[in-house]
This record gives C-alpha cells, structure tokens and sequence, in this order.
C-alpha cells in the first residue's frame, strides 16, 4: 500500500486499499494486471440515466458535484474497476475561459460562439479556481464517499483537443477550420494553444490539490494532425504541462496518434495510453520505460463472452511484461451491454500474469 502525499496538500494524505493503478503507472509490474475503461461513467449504466435525470441538462449535472460525484462512484461498484474518473467533460475549460457550451442528444456539444477572429482570442481569459471550482469541489465530495477504495483520476482535453472545439463550435469529421487556423495563422494559433495551456495547468493543479491521484490528459483529436503539426502545435503545449505537473502521475491518450508516440514517450510523462488501431509491439518497442494503457476496440464488447475472452487475453498476453493498465482503445458505446462490460473487466482481474 502506499502513502499518496499530493505535494499542494499534505492534510490529503490517505492510505487507498486498492493502489495497483498507480504503481503501474509509476512503472511496477504489479501482481494483477489493474483495469478502468474510458467513459466508464456514462449511458451503458442504467444508474447513470437516473441520476443524470436530476439535473436540467449536461451542463448543470456537471456542474453539481453532488451528482458528478454520485456518477463517478457508480462504474466503481458496478462494474468493478480499480479507478474512479470524476465525472465531467473536457468542455470545462473552453467553458471557463468565455466559451459556454450545450450538449446537445443527437449532436454532440455545441458553442454559442466560438473563436473566429484575434480579438476573439484576446477576448478569452486564462481560467483560474473561480472559473472551474465546481470540478475540484466535485473531487472533493467523491474522495470523500470513495472512502478510499480506489484511486480517483482527473482529467483535461489536450490543448490541441480543445483549440479543435473552441476553433470549431462543435464537432466535426474533419476539424477543418481548426486544422486552417494552423495552416493560415500558425502566430495566432500558438497565442491560443498558450493560453489554453496555462488554463489546463491551473485546472489540474486544482484537481490534485483537491485530491485527485492521477491525470489523464485526452487528446482525441490528435488523429486529424500528421507528426510534423502534432510536434509543432502538440508537443511543446504537453511538454509545459507535464513539467509543471508533476505531482502525480499523467497518463496521455492522443487517440489515432501512431505518428507521436515516440515524442511522447519523451516527454515527462508516465503513462501513455493507445488507441486499438496501434501495433502493440511498435509501442513497446518505443515506450522509452512509460507504463502503457489499452487498447481494446470498444467493438469487441459486441461479441459474445468466448471471443471476448480469447481477444482480451490476446492482448493482456502481449503486455504482461511491462508495466501495464488495461483499458479500452477509446470510450465505451452508450449501446454496449454493462454485463459484457463487466465480463471484460472480470477476465482481466483473473489473468495471472506468470
Ligand atoms: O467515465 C468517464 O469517462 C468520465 C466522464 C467523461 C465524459 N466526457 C462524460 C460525458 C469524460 C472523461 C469525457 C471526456 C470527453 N468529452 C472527451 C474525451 C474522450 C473521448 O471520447 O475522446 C471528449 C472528446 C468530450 C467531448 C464530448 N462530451 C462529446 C463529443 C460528447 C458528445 C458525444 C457523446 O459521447 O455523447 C460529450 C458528452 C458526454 N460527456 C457524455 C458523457 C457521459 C454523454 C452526454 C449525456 O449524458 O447526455
């Protein structure tokens, strides 16, 4: 068991009865391969609905760290994972920063406004506490109901992740108008890339301090760049957070990123997280010591319990000697069936890795 000690607040200090995820990550071959899935938290959980139900719409739940907290815990005894995620979205910080947003059920997230010009970029504020205390006041309420029984990850977007949204107004296939923005007005860019960077460190800062135990860093839309623009708009952004945050371990997913993960494997940085359309041994070979995490295709959950069993060994056999943390490749469908989730989470915790 180990002593977590977040260097902002010693008064935080707990003892977790379930530590293995943070050992994998700071790089032990622990005796159980550990396991928690991206979007754990979310539509496949019945529970998840009703609580969800409480609240006037995405924005306000996770703006009500009585029920974010209520989300976060329910994978937890649901589905048997060994890590919580707090329950939010990386719409947070675009949201602090001066761009509020909607959820909307057939579309996806929607801005009111988004960033269209310079004086727009000027406009955004770097976002500090007051801005996103709703989050940490959240992680407070959960590490409290946990009880420690798991380790609790925070979370952000990568600052390309959100200067694809904010540049955007939404989603898209392509990010087109983002990608332009680096083309046309590579100066401006960086200008929004630092501001959103120095907003990121703020926010994590806060996480940890209000007890958070490992960040995961989601770049999702990593897969739209090639190496040369992921090492000019991505790297050095990474780069600032992972030196400036170093008082717990941070995972990075650059979901389609197979042109970065030798950069990333340099950075300060503990773990790095795969997507399943990455050649497990090009990973291991690159990995430059970091912990990996994946990489199941969430699709595989589609299949009966048989060849889930037999892919999901599949994989664990080819990571077993490093160290290592199940996971998915990206986040579960909201039309993935819990007991099949909870069947993928059963075969890995009885694995024996010797
Ligand atoms: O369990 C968890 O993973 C914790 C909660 C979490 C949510 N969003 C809740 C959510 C996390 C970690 C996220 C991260 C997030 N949000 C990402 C990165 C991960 C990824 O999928 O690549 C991104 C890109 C977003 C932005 C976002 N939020 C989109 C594009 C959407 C709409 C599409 C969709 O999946 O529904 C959301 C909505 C969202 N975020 C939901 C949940 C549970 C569904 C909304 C609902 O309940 O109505």
């Amino acid at each position: 068991m180990v002593v977590i000690t977040p260097k902002s607040n010693f008064l935080l200090s707990t003892t977790l009865h379930n530590d293995l995820i943070l050992r994998a990550a700071n790089g032990e071959i622990t005796e159980r391969i550990p396991v928690w899935l991206m979007r754990q938290a979310g539509r496949i959980l019945p529970e998840y609905r009703t609580t969800r139900s409480k609240a006037k719409n995405f924005v306000e739940f996770v703006k009500t760290p009585e029920l974010a907290a209520e989300a976060t815990i329910q994978p937890v005894d649901i589905l048997n994972v060994d890590a919580a995620i707090i329950f939010s979205d990386i719409l947070v910080i675009p949201e602090a920063m001066g761009l509020p947003y909607k959820m909307e059920e057939s579309k996806g997230p929607v801005f009111e406004k988004y960033i269209q010009s310079e004086s727009d970029i000027k406009q955004l504020i770097v976002a500090e506490h007051e801005q996103f205390y709703y989050v940490p006041e959240a992680i407070k309420l959960t590490k409290k109901n946990l009880n420690n029984r798991v380790p609790l990850i925070g979370f952000s977007g990568a600052p390309w992740t959100l200067f694809a949204y904010m540049t955007e107004g939404g989603g898209s296939k392509t990010f087109s108008k983002a990608k332009k923005w680096l083309y046309a007005r590579p100066d401006l860019s960086h200008q929004l890339l630092q501001k959103i960077t120095d907003s990121i460190i703020n926010y994590l800062k806060a996480q940890i301090t209000a007890g958070a135990n490992l960040i995961q860093l989601f770049d999702s839309w990593a897969g739209v760049l090639n190496e040369q623009l992921y090492q000019t708009f991505c790297i050095p952004y990474l780069k600032q957070i992972c030196n400036a945050v170093t008082e717990v371990p941070i995972i990075i997913f650059a979901k389609d990123g197979h042109f970065a993960i030798q950069d990333l494997a340099q950075l300060n940085c503990r773990v790095i997280g795969l997507d399943w359309s990455i050649i497990p041994r090009n990973a291991i070979q690159l990995r430059n010591n970091k912990t990996l995490q994946g990489n199941a295709d969430p699709c595989l959950l589609y299949a009966d319990n048989k060849n889930i069993e037999q892919e999901t060994i599949k994989m664990l056999n080819t990571f077993k000697d490093i160290p290592y943390i199940a996971n998915l490749g990206h986040g579960l469908y909201p039309d993935i069936d819990k007991e099949k989730v909870r069947y993928f989470v059963e075969v890995i915790k009885t694995y024996k890795r010797k």
